[in-house]
């Protein structure tokens, strides 16, 4: 037989179980859709305006490899409005989307052999993007400590520290969390970083959701809070989830100084840069418009916490973790033990679309099949029914 030149970490890529299960629907008018990590609404008009009067202007053209400046410079203020942290530009980078700035993290990073150790459970692309450059997957675990009446997910330093070794050359760390909407602490962030630093190892913050916090802060805490300006910290953002934009693939990496150049050439090689239109609409979304329905989108995320709060109230079998960040339901579902099966017996018999536990680590046959994630970032009256369709659904199991 012939050699085949396939990278073995790319043959062993598998499509993700939200993959799975949306693949079996996308689209279809009648079924309730909690799949994916959006909102139902659509962009806001003055972002679309923005985006639109760019190309109209005739931004058409390739914009530059690390995203134009006025955007850099719109990014470095929201940073100072949301963290109070005063970015040098030169540390910003748009490579297109947040989950391509992942990718750029890892690409820095990572040889093939390394490793990298990721709190889990995470968004299947995370892991699966490390997979992609050749590195291998470190879960540590969130603790999740059902016994109190306020039952918290916490993270063991020790699971992140036990697992480092030679090779270990990134901590991933999403916080607000998907699926769990668990918030790391400045404490543990010091702690994390202060072991980093000792051993050469770069912490990959990701931080989409870091103003979706539903405590009255303005922004989760957040890594370049407590970090030096030259540590090997990499911060993802992204305009998908604040701001309604997923369909718009433009978030942004924040990075040492002395990797700019060499982001510069990886942007142009990986991406050519961020679509050149798109940025209009981000600089739009950065404005104080732009905060304003920022906060909307927060309030309409709080309220549909709310609504899966009083629905789970209401269950015998189905409970969750609060979440103190982010907008998903990572609910738990007695006597569930595959959460693939059940979510695609939801698209087929309830007309819902659940994102199946199991998606979200390999840590483990099981680690998470007892759960399925709900986004709740939703119209009140669609949410409510899709819960009650997830209740019937589980009743008949
Ligand atoms: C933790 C996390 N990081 C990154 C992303 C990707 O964001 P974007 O849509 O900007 O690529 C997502 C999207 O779901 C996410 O949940």
């Amino acid at each position: 037989m012939t050699r085949d030149p396939i990278r073995s970490s790319i043959r062993s890529l598998e499509a993700n179980g939200i993959g799975l299960v949306a693949g079996m629907a996308l689209g279809d008018p009648d079924l309730i859709p909690l799949w994916f990590g959006e909102s139902d609404l659509v962009t806001p008009a003055f972002i679309r305006d923005a985006a639109k009067k760019a190309l109209d202007d005739g931004k058409t053209f390739y914009s530059g490899s690390r995203g134009i400046m006025p955007l850099r410079l719109a990014v470095k203020d929201y940073h100072k409005r949301t963290c109070g942290v005063d970015l040098d530009v030169e540390r910003i980078s748009l490579p297109g989307a947040a989950t391509l700035a992942v990718v750029t993290a890892l690409q820095i990073l990572c040889d093939t052999g390394d490793n990298v150790v990721i709190v889990s459970p995470i968004w299947p692309s995370i892991f699966q993007a490390a997979q992609m450059v050749g590195a291998e997957v470190r879960f540590a675990r969130l603790d999740d400590d059902w016994r109190s009446a306020t039952p918290r997910w916490s993270l063991d330093l020790e699971k992140i520290f036990s697992q480092c070794d030679a090779r270990t050359k990134a901590i991933f760390i999403n916080s607000p969390g998907n699926p769990t909407g668990w918030i790391m602490q400045p404490d543990q962030q010091r702690a994390v970083l202060d072991f980093a630093r000792k051993r050469g190892i770069a912490i990959i913050s990701d931080e989409v959701y870091g103003t979706l916090v539903y405590d009255g802060r303005e922004h989760a805490p957040s890594f370049l809070e407590v970090a030096e300006p030259d540590d090997n910290l990499f911060v993802i953002n992204s305009f998908s989830k604040a701001w309604a934009m997923t369909g718009w693939r433009v978030g942004w990496l924040v990075h040492p100084k002395r990797i700019a150049d060499q982001i510069g050439v990886m942007t142009i090689a990986n991406n050519t840069g961020p679509t050149s239109f798109a940025q209009f609409g981000a600089i739009a979304a950065l404005s104080p418009e732009g905060d304003a329905f920022r906060h909307e989108m927060r309030e309409r995320c709080r309220a549909g916490r709310e609504v899966v709060q009083k629905f789970v109230d209401g269950q015998n079998r189905i409970r969750w973790i609060r979440p103190e960040g982010a907008f998903y339901g990572f609910l738990h579902m007695d006597g569930l033990t595959d959460s693939l099966k059940f979510a695609q017996d939801l698209v087929r018999k309830a007309r819902v679309g659940v994102a199946p536990g199991s998606a979200f680590s390999t840590d483990g046959p099981g680690a998470h099949d007892s759960f399925v994630r709900i986004c709740f970032a939703q119209d009140a009256e669609k949410l409510s029914e899709g819960l009650s369709r997830i209740e019937k659904a589980l009743a008949s199991l």
